[in-house]
């Protein structure tokens, strides 16, 4: 049956041509990705997106944030398809927009106008609005130290959302101590100093990745323990205390890069993704990888884009009845691009 899925995907990307673009991250499972005409991890889906001008569908393999960046990165004749609606991210999903509009006022009568927004781009359209409408930016994981620097040309202290664990971790490389981080917790609506009250430099937003918040210390004793060679290899959506105790720490595209340029017969423990570790152990069987949890941790959301869904989705496009139509309101739109606009810039 996967057969015949994978046959009628041939057959709408070769009856449509280059009136279709199907971008893939690196997340999705191997029956969907080799189908993408281009796979990379945010930052270079973001700008892969942006320089889409030909393609009439944008049929977007990945999240739903994903999705409507891409819709924000083509106001002209694009049209961006998500082939399962369900497709969303636990990690977006931890900062609404009235709920960083309260922080916000918080915050403003706390340090007045001493602060600029970051987000990560795993955040809605409106959250991106809402930083692009106060000067600040959005930021990836590829390129989150250099936004942070900028951010800090602008003013004295950042409002880093929603992944507090990428804050945390690219500030401390950046040479700001744990004791200059404040953590705001949306729910309680408060703010949890770790430090210094009048020296906060970095406010991060108490929200976290489901995924690769289940690599741990544990996990890392027992990989050091079973086998000593290892390189410890982990995102930096990962808590910091098993940044601090792998071996190096990056971004889905940095992970890529080290194991390919990695000598034969190298030992590494990866910890993110489930699909992308399979993908990297299948490609590099002369390496001993492994995953750095043993259960793997898949995405469950990016696995809902499945061969089904995306057969079911490209053939709604070609019979001239699409589905799953993601359509960034244009007010929203507008404020969102400058946040990517001042990333994109300088990424
Ligand atoms: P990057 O693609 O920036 O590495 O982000 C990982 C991720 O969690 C995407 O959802
Ligand atoms: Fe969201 Fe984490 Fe899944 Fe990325 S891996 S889409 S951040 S839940």
């Amino acid at each position: 049956e996967s057969n015949e899925l994978a046959y009628r995907v041939q057959l709408v990307k070769e009856q449509m041509g280059t009136r279709l673009f199907l971008p893939g991250h690196h997340y999705q499972k191997d029956e969907v990705i080799e189908f993408a005409d281009a796979r990379g991890d945010s930052l270079q889906l973001a700008q892969i997106s942006a320089s889409q001008h030909e393609a009439e569908a944008i049929v977007f393999c990945g999240v739903h944030f994903m999705a409507e960046t891409a819709d924000i990165l083509t106001r002209d004749n694009q049209k961006v398809y998500l082939p399962d609606m369900r497709a969303g991210c636990t990690m977006a999903d931890m900062a609404n927009f009235n709920q960083t509009e309260k922080a916000w006022e918080r915050l403003m009568a706390e340090f007045s106008e001493t602060i600029l927004p970051l987000t990560y781009v795993n955040s809605t359209a409106d959250i991106k609005a809402f930083v692009g409408k106060h000067g600040g930016a959005t930021v990836t994981s590829s390129n989150a130290e250099k936004m942070i620097k900028w951010a800090f040309t602008q003013k004295e202290r950042i409002l880093f959302l929603p992944d507090q664990h990428l804050g945390r971790n690219t500030a401390y490389d950046l040479g700001i101590s744990l004791d200059k981080m404040a953590v705001w917790d949306p729910i309680k609506e408060e703010l949890v100093y770790e430090g210094d009250f009048d020296d906060v430099k970095v406010i991060l937003w108490k929200g976290h990745c489901s995924v690769h918040e289940n690599f741990t210390i544990a996990n890392v004793h027992q990989v050091r323990e079973e086998n000593p060679d290892m390189n410890i290899i982990v995102h930096p959506e990962c808590r910091r205390e098993v940044v601090e105790l792998s071996d190096k720490s990056g971004s889905t595209n940095y992970i890529i890069q080290m194991i390919d340029q990695a000598p034969p017969g190298s030992s590494w423990a990866i910890g993110t993704e489930m699909n992308l570790v399979k993908r990297i152990i299948n490609q590099h069987p002369d390496q001993h990888i492994i995953s750095l949890n043993p259960n793997m941790c898949p995405c469950l959301t990016m696995n809902r884009i499945d061969l089904p869904h995306l057969a079911w989705s490209l053939e709604s496009i070609a019979q001239g009845e699409p589905t799953n139509l993601i359509e960034v309101e244009e007010e929203t739109a507008v404020d969102a691009k400058k946040a990517l606009d001042r990333m994109l810039l300088r990424a």
